[in-house]
């Protein structure tokens, strides 16, 4: 059996349900193109209501044999799946450098990290343990159980093609779940490359299934799985809008539900922060795919009498970024998405300058590039009345806020419906403490930029979600505890 494929091997234009690659049901098919260039990648099947319903039928039926398989060959097969990913990681990276648009190391970088999430849960597929709930009453023993949901249905965003999908379907299957999912229409191919690797490696016909959806076919998709009973979970990255979306119709068979959602990331610089490291970490977690990252600084607070200091360190490094296609080996942010992302970009930039923020630099297309391009930007004097201060920008744009004290600046970090990630640089112990205690976040970077790990809880509150990814709380959204009562001991 090969296993190490050719990228032609990979790209797979068909639904896949039940162990077999399909066409739609309705013959619709849509175009996926290279952000970089617009060209179209390939022209693959567009799942509608039918082939959701296809996928979930599958699922349904092929729940009680994975559930009941033992823990240790669940984990056999994730294992299996995990080096398949490595032993493709760089074709896996052309891929998502194709069709997302990252240079290629970042791109490679996302299948080790997707990859971490598959092995991390093929080792806790076998450590999900109950409780013996110690003795009440004569003549009756009772236990606790932890058991699958059941089908879980899984819907991805497009700015970590291999990486989101990876970290949901990888917990589903350890502990028993099966699975049908839907990647976002512009980024399907890797979505369906990595189920390719995992039929290869053994998750038996219906256990996990994939339709993609153009635009418009993803709202009818997705609204089966929310109407269907036998779909006991939804687990999604993505917009809020979106997620309350989901919250509110699937409120109908009550279905757990995990959902990732926006940002608008706080970054704080104190001034007794060591400056250098601030802007390598403000670089780090802010350019990272170009800045379309949920969990990208939105909004970087800076006190008053280091401000002008590290704009001018900032800007500095910010000019030399290499923006180019991901086939340009020395890319270090490649196009936006689309269209729609640039148009967002230049209106949040074009509306900050109007109110008064200045340019430091960058703050325009690269239209030489393509149509997708924008320059890294950093801008001063940025405001609460701008757009970009309570709109995720999700894009290579750092608005710099001035405040004066601690009390300022957390209240500003907080003052909004959002709470994923946060990032402040200190190297006061005591402001350690108390600034970590008060951010409202489900995730603190403490003079730190890069915090994503597998072993780590991932996710956020108030309107950035609920639930955990990755870590040991990872599990506890795709299991339901049974307690047993057994009565008559004595
Ligand atoms: C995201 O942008 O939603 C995920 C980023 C990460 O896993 O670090």
């Amino acid at each position: 059996m090969a296993t190490k494929f050719e990228l032609s091997d990979l790209i797979r234009t068909e639904h896949f349900i039940d162990g077999k690659w399909v066409a739609s049901i309705g013959g619709k098919r849509f175009d996926v193109t290279n952000p970089a260039t617009g060209e179209v990648i390939a022209t693959i099947a567009d799942g509608g209501e039918a082939d959701a319903r296809a996928a979930t039928d599958a699922a349904a039926r092929a729940f009680p044999a994975w559930r009941d398989a033992l823990p240790k060959d669940r984990a056999a097969v994730l294992h299996r799946w995990h080096a398949l990913m490595l032993e493709n990681a760089d074709v896996l990276g052309r891929l998502i450098s194709l069709e997302q648009g990252k240079p290629f190391a970042e791109g490679r970088g996302e299948v080790l990290y997707g990859a971490s999430y598959v092995a991390w849960f093929a080792d806790e597929a076998t450590r999900i343990y109950g409780d013996l709930i110690p003795q009440q009453q004569r003549g009756k023993r009772m236990s606790a159980v932890k058991e699958p949901v059941g089908v879980v249905a899984a819907i991805t965003p497009w700015n970590f093609p291999l990486a989101m999908i990876a970290r949901k379907i990888a917990p589903a299957l350890a502990v028993g779940c099966t699975v049908v999912g839907k990647p976002a229409e512009d980024t399907p191919l890797t979505a369906l490359a990595l189920v390719m690797l995992a039929h290869e490696a053994g998750v038996p016909p219906g256990v996990l299934n994939l339709i993609a959806s153009s635009r418009e076919s993803a709202v009818p998709a997705v609204a089966d799985w929310l109407h269907d009973g036998r779909v006991r979970k939804i687990t999604f990255t993505g917009s809020t809008p979106v997620g309350k979306y989901l919250a509110r119709e699937s409120a109908e068979t009550l279905k757990k539900l995990s959902l990732e959602l926006g940002g608008n990331a706080p970054f704080i610089v104190f001034d007794d922060a060591d400056l250098d490291a601030a802007v390598e970490g403000l670089l780090v977690s802010k350019f990272r795919n170009g800045g379309q990252t949920c969990v990208c600084p939105n909004r970087v607070y800076v006190q008053s009498s280091v401000y002008e200091k590290f704009g001018d360190m900032l800007a500095k490094r910010v000019a030399t970024l290499k923006v180019a296609p991901a086939t340009d080996s020395a890319a270090q942010i490649g196009p936006m998405i689309n269209a729609r992302a640039v148009d967002k970009i230049a209106r949040h930039v074009d509306d900050a300058v109007s109110k008064g923020a200045r340019t430091l630099t960058g703050g325009k297309r690269l239209t030489a590039l393509g149509p997708n391009y924008y320059a890294p930007t950093v801008l001063a004097d940025a405001t609460s009345e701008m757009q970009l201060s309570c709109e995720e920008t999700f894009g290579p744009v750092v608005p710099l806020f001035r405040f004066e004290d601690e009390a300022e600046a957390i209240h500003a970090a907080n003052d909004t419906p959002f709470g994923l990630a946060s990032y402040f640089y200190s190297q006061d112990v005591r402001r350690i403490d108390r600034v970590s205690r008060q951010l409202e976040a489900g995730i603190v970077g403490i003079n730190e930029g890069a915090i994503s790990s597998e072993a780590a809880p991932f996710g956020g509150v108030k309107e950035s979600g609920y639930g955990r990814e990755g870590s040991k709380y990872g599990l506890d959204d795709y299991l339901s505890i049974k307690y047993l009562c057994q009565g008559g001991l004595d």
